[in-house]
């Protein structure tokens, strides 16, 4: 099999995306596929891969355009098959507004969010306080800010012009949940399991994320059997409703006062991590799949 890794690309999530990729690589190579290609994307990418012509692409690219239906487009059109969910589904699982609007009706509790315009916060807060400002369509916690009257992490309010989210026109306030962060990974069919994330301090933002020993993990997470069940009930329910494939992961807050009813998904990723410290792996790595073979098992599924 011809593989290529797309990886790198040009979004924020540059260096996670590089991780991720040489992670997928190494795996390929060990588990003894020989014609394995890292292709670090940039604007020349469809050249390169008329070049190589990949019986498959492994995407594991972050944020856009890898991750929000444009490069799942453009490998359409060139009929190379890819890893992870089509156009469609990227396109609107990129957008937490737009996945919002496609789950909620099916009944996915989601907080309720007003998007706004970057500029519009020189005004005043979008909504009371505290909320979770973050820009509609970045991952990793790039540009999240949890405003409350004390301040938000890092930036004072007074100061909100110089706040991270002005480099984004269109931003999401939500409520913020007070509580508990968790995930579930969806892995072809199946969720796998729950995840806790407890940061040594602040929240789980990008530091938190990617660096080793600042987030615990609690893999399966201490949490009632029924709350672990309505989690990966609506994980699974919400991979459905939009139409992924391979793998992704669903975000969670748990307001664990409010029992069932604070259960919360926040987004669905449709090219989670792939890092050392990313959970899709570490969730299945729990499921007795090993990272090697979820990466064959995320391309069998391209290919089926
Ligand atoms: N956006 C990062 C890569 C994730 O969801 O894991
Ligand atoms: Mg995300």
């Amino acid at each position: 099999l011809n593989i290529v890794v797309l990886m790198g690309g040009w979004s924020s999530e540059r260096p996670v995306s590089l991780m991720s990729g040489e992670g997928i690589v190494e795996a390929l190579k060990e588990r003894g596929f020989t014609n394995v290609t890292g292709v670090d994307m940039d604007r020349n990418v469809a050249q390169i891969l008329a070049g190589i012509r990949p019986d498959v692409v492994f995407n594991a690219l972050h944020g856009t355009p890898g991750e929000d239906g444009t490069v799942q487009g453009m490998l359409d059109l060139m009929q190379i098959p890819y890893t992870h969910s089509g156009v469609t589904t990227s396109a609107v699982a990129i957008d937490k507004e737009l996945t919002k609007a496609v789950l909620v009706p099916h009944g996915i509790r989601m907080p309720k969010g007003k998007v706004v315009d970057s500029k519009s916060l020189y005004e005043g807060d979008p909504m009371a306080r505290p909320y979770v400002l973050k820009p509609v369509n970045e991952g990793s916690s790039v540009g999240v800010a949890i405003v409350t009257d004390e301040g938000n992490y890092g930036h004072p309010i007074s100061a909100r012009a110089e706040g991270p989210w002005l480099h984004f026109d269109r931003l999401l306030a939500e409520p913020f949940i007070r509580g508990r962060e968790l995930t579930v990974a969806v892995l072809g069919d199946q969720a796998l399991c729950v995840t806790e994330l407890k940061p040594v301090q602040g929240f789980y933002d990008f530091d938190a994320k990617y660096t080793d020993g600042l987030t615990e993990h609690v893999c399966p997470a201490d949490v009632p059997p029924h709350i672990a069940q309505e989690m990966m009930d609506m994980a699974l329910a919400a991979h459905r409703l939009l139409g992924c494939r391979g793998a992704s992961r669903s975000d969670f807050r748990w307001d664990d006062a409010q029992g069932e009813a604070g259960v919360y998904l926040l987004e669905v990723n449709t090219q989670p991590g792939m890092t050392p410290l990313s959970l899709v792996p570490e969730q299945a790595k729990q499921k007795g799949i090993s990272y090697g073979e979820l990466v064959e098992q995320i391309i069998a599924e391209s290919l089926a």
